[in-house]
């Protein structure tokens, strides 16, 4: 298998929300019990330079998370034009991002790197749908959280969805130095790597 795959990175962080109802120890459970090593972590306060990197203010994540939420207001016969003042999407995303950004920067976070075989899939998989009314049970958001854009942005907040994690690879890819310094992700090998991959 190749190394790229086997030694895959991911960037977690939970949310201030997730901190503040004790879920850290669960959630680190939840990843270590699937196979995921954790190569580094720490709390933090994330301050807006850190935050206008990680969820960057382009058309293309606005125009995203905009559209996104418009469908779900379209889902549930709300309008959109009247309850934001706009249906330009990249205009909603705007107004969701500064919502986004105010409630990630509200607390502490404790942020995280996993490793190991498709950890950005699997990641994900276990941490479930963005918006936690659509996650499934046994996954981190539909276990832990009902929250609904519908209901969140016409109360003028974000969806408090507890933890965010890596998109894809090339996300995990720019997000990780953005959270880590090299020094502060550590290489050691897990003690049941050989029962659960022949190691
Ligand atoms: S994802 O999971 O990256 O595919 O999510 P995406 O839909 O692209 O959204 C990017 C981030 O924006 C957050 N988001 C919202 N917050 C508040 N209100 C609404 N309506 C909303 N829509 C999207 C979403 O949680 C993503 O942040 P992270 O930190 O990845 O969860």
């Amino acid at each position: 298998m190749p190394d790229r795959i086997r030694r895959e990175r991911t960037l977690v962080f939970l949310k201030p929300d997730g901190v503040q109802r004790g879920l850290v120890g669960e959630v680190v459970r939840r990843f270590e019990n699937a196979g995921l090593k954790l190569v580094g972590m720490k709390m933090l306060r994330p301050n807006r330079k850190l935050l206008d990197r990680h969820y960057p203010n382009d058309s293309g994540f606005l125009t995203t998370i905009g559209g996104k939420t418009k469908d779900a207001f379209a889902t549930y016969g709300l309008d959109v034009k009247k309850q934001t003042g706009t249906d330009d999407p990249q205009e909603i995303g705007r107004q969701v991002r500064g919502w986004l950004l105010e409630y990630v920067s509200s607390g502490p976070v404790v942020a995280f790197v996993l490793e190991g075989i498709h950890a950005v899939s699997v990641a994900r998989k276990l941490v479930g749908d963005t918006l936690p009314f659509r996650a499934a049970p046994g996954t981190i958001r539909g276990d832990y959280s009902i929250d609904s854009p519908t209901v969140a942005n016409l109360e003028k907040r974000p969806v408090r969805n507890l933890i965010h994690a890596s998109g894809s690879t090339e996300e995990a890819g720019a997000e990780i130095p953005l959270w880590f310094e090299e020094s502060e992700l550590f290489e050691y090998e897990r003690a049941d790597a050989r029962a659960m991959f022949g190691e």
